[in-house]
């Protein structure tokens, strides 16, 4: 009984240890980013379309996540990291490093510019998801493997 309850423990721990590994892997790490900066993007989507109310603290906020998501997003692709974790990362991102962080750094310069006019109502929020929706399939195009 004793014994089992060690074993128990022991495999809990050895767990714990393997998600924290796993969770630190840059693959990982930037598929959570993008995981991110998706969910902003569908939040400022819901409400161009009508299908959640005006919110300009969530268009807000949406904002903020995908510039600072795009600050440290490059960093993620250590050599090493071209495979693995499910990564839909391209090769040609290791071929074009400084291209992809352009790429990286017009998210940035299309959140900011957003946050420097928030819209005031939704008929404005169209405009903001084209200004930064073009930035993400600018990159996807070349960087992101189709899955
Ligand atoms: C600088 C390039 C770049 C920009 C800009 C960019 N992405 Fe990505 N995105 C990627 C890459 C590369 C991946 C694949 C990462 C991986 O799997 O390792 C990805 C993956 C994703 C994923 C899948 C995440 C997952 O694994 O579940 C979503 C969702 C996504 N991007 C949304 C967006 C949206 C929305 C924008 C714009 C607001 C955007 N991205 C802008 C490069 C970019």
């Amino acid at each position: 009984m004793k014994l089992k309850l060690v074993f128990a423990a022991a495999t809990a721990l050895c767990l714990g240890i393997g998600a924290a590994i796993a969770a630190d892997e840059p693959q990982v790490v930037r598929q959570e980013m993008m995981k991110k900066v998706g969910g902003a993007m569908g939040a400022i989507g819901a409400i161009a379309k009508g299908e959640k109310p005006f919110d300009a603290e969530v268009i807000k906020a949406s904002l903020e996540t995908m510039a600072e998501v795009g600050k440290t997003f490059p960093d993620q692709f250590p050599a090493g990291s071209e495979t693995g974790m499910d990564s839909e990362a391209a090769p040609a991102i290791w071929a074009n490093m400084e291209d992809f962080k352009a790429k990286a750094a017009a998210l940035v310069t299309a959140a900011e510019g957003q946050l420097a006019q928030l819209p005031t109502d939704q008929a404005g929020v169209g405009a903001v998801m084209k200004a930064v929706g073009s930035t993400c399939g600018a990159c996807h195009e070349t960087y992101r493997l189709k899955k």
